[in-house]
Order: structure tokens, then sequence, then C-alpha cells
């Protein structure tokens, strides 16, 4: 399935995206923000594809123009329980494009797709203390701020931030529905 918004197209990741995949998963400023190892080499990205992102509900978000791999982004199937059916958002993006709302506009259509068309109730949504971007986007997205915990994994010790989107009741305001 593919998704729409005004600069891009989000749509499943194919085997041939491993070379542009990784030219941005290689960086430190990338990978160490979103929680992952640093991606070693073209053949690693190509497992990432085969296997992580072989899920229905993760995408490759490319540029609508050119069809350039711009980022990752989707749902990752971590559930955290409480308020029904819920999943958790995740992305990445090429540093090229940082800075210019293309995460922000890629989460909100993906928080209607995870309502619309995964029936969710609730989405979540994390960054460690420090990713004051990722905070932008979750803000900018409407998530709310729910808990903090300080979580330790292969890569370390981190203060993670937790937040929460539920899903509004019909005619209630919000940020993602025209999106
Ligand atoms: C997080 C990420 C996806 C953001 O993508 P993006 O398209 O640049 O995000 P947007 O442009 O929509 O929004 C970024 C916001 O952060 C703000 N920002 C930029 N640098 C910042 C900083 N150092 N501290 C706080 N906010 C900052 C921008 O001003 C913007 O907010 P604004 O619209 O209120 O001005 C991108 O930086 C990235 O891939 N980071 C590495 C991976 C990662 O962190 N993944 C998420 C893991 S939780």
């Amino acid at each position: 399935m593919n998704l729409t918004t005004e600069r891009t197209v989000l749509r499943p990741f194919r085997d041939e995206d491993a070379a542009a995949l990784y030219e941005f998963s290689r960086l430190h400023q990338v990978a160490d923000a979103a929680g992952w190892p640093p991606h070693k080499s073209v053949e690693d990205s190509l497992r990432v594809i085969r296997t992580v992102f072989h899920s229905p509900h993760i995408f490759a978000v490319t540029d609508r123009e050119t069809g350039a791999l711009l980022g990752s982004a989707g749902f990752t199937g971590r559930s955290r329980g409480g308020y029904g059916p819920d999943d958790e958002l995740g992305y990445s993006l090429d540093p090229k494009w940082w800075g210019k709302g293309i995460m922000t506009e890629v989460c909100r259509r993906l928080i209607r797709y995870g309502f619309e068309e995964m029936d969710l109730s609730a989405i979540w949504c994390t960054h460690y203390d420090g990713n004051g971007r990722s905070r932008r986007v979750i803000e900018k997205c409407g998530f709310q701020r729910v808990f903090s915990e300080t979580l330790e994994d292969d890569l370390g010790t981190h203060l993670t931030h937790f937040y929460l989107l539920l899903r509004p009741a019909a005619g209630e305001e919000d940020t993602w529905r025209n999106t």
C-alpha cells in the first residue's frame, strides 16, 4: 500500500533501496538517536530491509517528485497495552532533509493510517532525552507526554520519554485528519 503526502510517497521498501538506506543509516547522528546500531554495509541495510522493514506497516519515505529515498517511518509492532489496540511510531530521515517539516508531514499521515487503516485506539512514540528534533515532531503531531524511564540496552543507558496519542472521538479536533 502506498500513502501520499504533499511532498512524499510512502511505499514498501525494496531490495534496491539498500544503497540509499545505507547512505544515511551508517551515520551516528541518525542511528544513535533512533536507537539502533549504525549500518555497517549495504548488505547490512539489505538485511534490515528484508527483516525489520518487511512489515506492511513500515514504509520507505520517498520524494514525491524524484522518487529518491529520504527516510523510513512506520509502526514498530511494539504494544504497550492499557488503551486497546496500540502500536508505536518510529522514524528516521536522511540528515540532508532535516528541518523542512518532512517527518512531521509523514507522521501526520501515518497517524491517520494507524487510526483509520490499522484501527488502532492508541499510538505511542518515544524519544531519548536530548533528541529535541524528534521531540518537536512528536509535539507537533499532538502527542502528550505520559512518563519517562531510564532504559538499558546493548547501546547504552538512555532516559527515554514516552508519548501517547489516543484516537479522537468523531468530531473532536485533531492535527492529522485533514493531512
Ligand atoms: C527526528 C527527525 C526524523 C526529524 O525530522 P525533520 O523532518 O527534520 O523534522 P521536522 O522538520 O518536521 O521538525 C523538526 C523540529 O525540530 C526543531 N529542531 C531542530 N533542531 C533542534 C534542536 N537541536 N533542538 C530542538 N528542536 C530542534 C525544528 O525547528 C523543528 O521544529 P519547528 O517546526 O517547531 O521549528 C530527524 O531529525 C532524524 O531522522 N533524526 C535521527 C533519527 C531519530 O531521531 N529518529 C527518531 C527517534 S525517536
